[in-house]
């Protein structure tokens, strides 16, 4: 095993490093505040090679690995977790498409991708959430078209998407057998962008409805087969879910690294709060936490890109990872106290953003039973 990171990656790191420092950090209080990002902020990211960080470089990407996408993911949940969400949300929507694309269709998407544009993965619906596979948007054939009804929800970059990967159902009757996914552009007739969600964290994302009324999608837009659509979505979900642990692990070590700062500022009883060791149990569990969590990510991501089975790992990566970035920054704002719970510190944000890790990409509760499923049956 080797634990040193490359020159190259080393290289990426640093540069990504100081973008975040320079253009992501000092606006992440503001964006949490209005939910708007400062103007020309995805074009810069754009221009840094972030929104395309999955494309091979066959399809004009930067071709990189798991590990290294996830140390860059890693820096951007430093910075802000609703940027970083936004971001990966573009690798999530990737997936699918290096998974099932066609020549054509990945030259097409990735173009979509180096351009600088953002990219949405539209499963969700109001009434499929953890039970993905009960969506009830439907894919009807027409001659050579398909037309698309129904409504998503919680669509990361729903709002300012170029591009959509849509699953909808193309055979009711075969219930979750019946998924299909399909790319549509944002301009498709009948697609239009519904209410926006008051987020309690993680604002900086953009996070909408999506509704669509007679789209009408070539089938020459079908990823793979009518009624490929869940194993799809299960297999994006696997390579995406470290990504999450990535972000989190970002995010916890952003708490870290502010209980560390504070504790050795803070004074009290005539001396810096570091000096007391309860305090600094609670700095050290938290340092065990995201060791352990990012280890579990760039083991995950070495097995992804080693080709092994890796549906396990990459629901407890995710799991566990977004769980110690509940607890560190909970922690964090406890040792911060009243001023961890003023907005004058980002402490509270961070533990506002954390939450979400739980929820998304698959509840910490799914990826229990993923687990269980795979060490049980
Ligand atoms: N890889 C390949 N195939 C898989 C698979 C995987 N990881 N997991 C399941 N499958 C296949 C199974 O083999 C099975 O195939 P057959 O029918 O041929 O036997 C089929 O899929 C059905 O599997 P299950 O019976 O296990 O399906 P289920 O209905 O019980 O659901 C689940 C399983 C794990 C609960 C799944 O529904 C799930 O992951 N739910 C969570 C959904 C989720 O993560 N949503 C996140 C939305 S995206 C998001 O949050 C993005 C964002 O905003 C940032």
């Amino acid at each position: 095993m080797d634990f040193q990171l490359t020159p190259d990656q080393m290289e990426l790191r640093d540069m990504v490093r100081d973008f975040v420092e320079k253009e992501i950090t000092p606006h992440a209080l503001e964006m949490d505040k209005d939910g708007v990002l400062p103007p020309g902020l995805i074009e810069k990211m754009g221009d840094m090679g972030l929104l395309n960080l999955v494309v091979p470089e066959e399809y004009g990407g930067p071709g990189l690995d798991g590990q290294t996408i996830a140390l860059l993911y890693e820096e951007l949940g430093k910075g802000c977790a609703g940027i970083a969400t936004s971001i990966a949300a573009n690798a999530l929507a990737s997936y699918p498409v290096l998974i099932k694309g066609t020549e054509e269709q990945k030259q097409r998407y990735f173009d979509v991708l180096n351009a600088g544009k953002l990219a949405a993965f539209a499963l969700t619906e109001p009434n499929a959430g953890s039970d993905a596979g009960g969506v009830m948007t439907t894919a009807v054939k027409d001659g050579d078209d398909y037309i698309l009804n129904g409504t998503k929800a919680f669509i990361t970059n729903g709002g300012n998407a170029e591009i959509y990967l849509i699953f909808a159902n193309a055979r009711k009757s075969a219930g979750i057998r019946g998924l299909t996914a399909f790319i549509v552009d944002r301009n498709a007739p009948g697609l239009s962008v519904g209410k926006k969600e008051e987020k309690m964290g993680i604002r900086a994302s953009n996070t909408c409805e999506l509704v669509l009324q007679d789209v009408r999608v070539p089938a020459s837009s079908r990823l793979g087969r009518e009624g490929e659509g869940f194993r799809i979505a299960m297999q994006t979900l696997d390579s995406a879910r470290p990504f999450v642990g990535a972000v989190s692990v970002g995010l916890a070590q952003a708490a870290l690294d502010l209980s560390v700062r504070y504790a050795k500022e803070r004074r009290q009883f005539g001396q810096p709060i570091a000096s007391f060791q309860m305090i600094q149990a609670m700095i050290a569990d938290m340092a065990i936490q995201v060791e352990t969590a990012r280890l579990m990510v760039y083991k995950t991501c070495w097995m992804r890109d080693q080709g092994l089975e890796f549906t396990k790992e990459a629901a407890m990566a995710k799991c566990y990872a977004a769980d110690v970035a509940m607890r560190v920054t909970t922690d964090c704002v406890q040792v911060l106290g009243g001023y961890g719970y003023s907005k004058e510190y980002p402490a509270e944000k961070y533990m506002r953003d954390a939450k979400i890790m739980q929820i998304y990409e698959g509840t910490n509760q799914i990826q229990r039973l993923v687990i269980a499923n795979k060490l049980l049956y």
